[in-house]
């Protein structure tokens, strides 16, 4: 099975956990896509969705499916998005798509973070994928100068790249992130960043990983 093939699998599978009658929480990425699209095909059973980015926005709104600010919605049942990476835990690096800080807001109002991923994604430790940091702008040497002293890790703009909320992503290489909790919390608080692409303290409840065998899922 190609990645694309596994992608779309857990796409589809992920229709499962689909409260009826509710808001979606709604991620970015190529695997999100294909849920998006599995998603119209029962529009009709749900009110709607929350989504994580004007990319994901624009492909729901173009298959009918109803775009809710997340400013009117005061908590959704479950939110699904993909992963850079995914631990044993259930923590993940998210933030390939630039579109990190909008995931975690849209995350933090849903009770349950459904992943869905490829089997790729899954790894004993994070860091091999870089890790992305959303940052304001006048901040983006400091907040590297600064991961290289406390972590060792070198962070660089991501080129061409401006995030839906007007911001920077700095891609920090080099890194083993063996307490993601711990970096999170830390990396939160550095002046300038808006974002740090660990998912802990949001981390999966659930990770529906496409294999050639078929759907793996794991629960944390
Ligand atoms: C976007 C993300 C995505 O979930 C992550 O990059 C995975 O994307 P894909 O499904 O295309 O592999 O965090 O900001």
């Amino acid at each position: 099975m190609t990645q694309d093939e596994l992608k779309a699998l857990v796409g589809q599978a992920a229709l499962a956990y689909v409260v009826p009658g509710s808001i979606v929480g709604v991620g970015t990425g190529s695997t999100v896509n294909c849920f998006i699209d599995a998603l119209a095909t029962m529009k009709d059973q749900i009110r709607g969705a929350v989504s994580s980015s004007v990319k994901s926005t624009e492909r729901l709104q173009a298959l009918g499916i109803p775009v809710f600010d997340a400013n009117e919605v005061e908590s959704i049942p479950v939110y699904i998005d993909g992963a850079d990476e995914i631990d044993h835990s259930g923590c993940m690096v998210k933030g390939g798509g630039a579109a990190l800080t909008r995931e975690k807001i849209v995350a933090d109002l849903a009770e349950r973070f459904i992943c869905i991923a490829d089997e790729s994604k899954l790894v004993p430790v994070m860091g091999r994928f870089p890790l992305p940091v959303e940052v304001i702008p006048m901040a983006a040497a400091q907040v590297a100068r600064r991961f290289a002293a406390t972590y060792g890790g070198t962070g660089t703009v991501r080129e061409g790249v401006v995030t839906d909320n007007g911001n920077l992503i700095l891609d920090v290489r080099g890194l083993q992130i063996t307490d993601p909790l711990a970096m999170e919390a830390e990396v939160n608080q550095w002046p300038g960043v808006v974002t740090v692409g660990i998912f802990g303290r949001h981390k999966a409840k659930v990770c529906l990983l496409g294999t050639p065998q078929g759907v793996k899922t794991l629960a944390f």
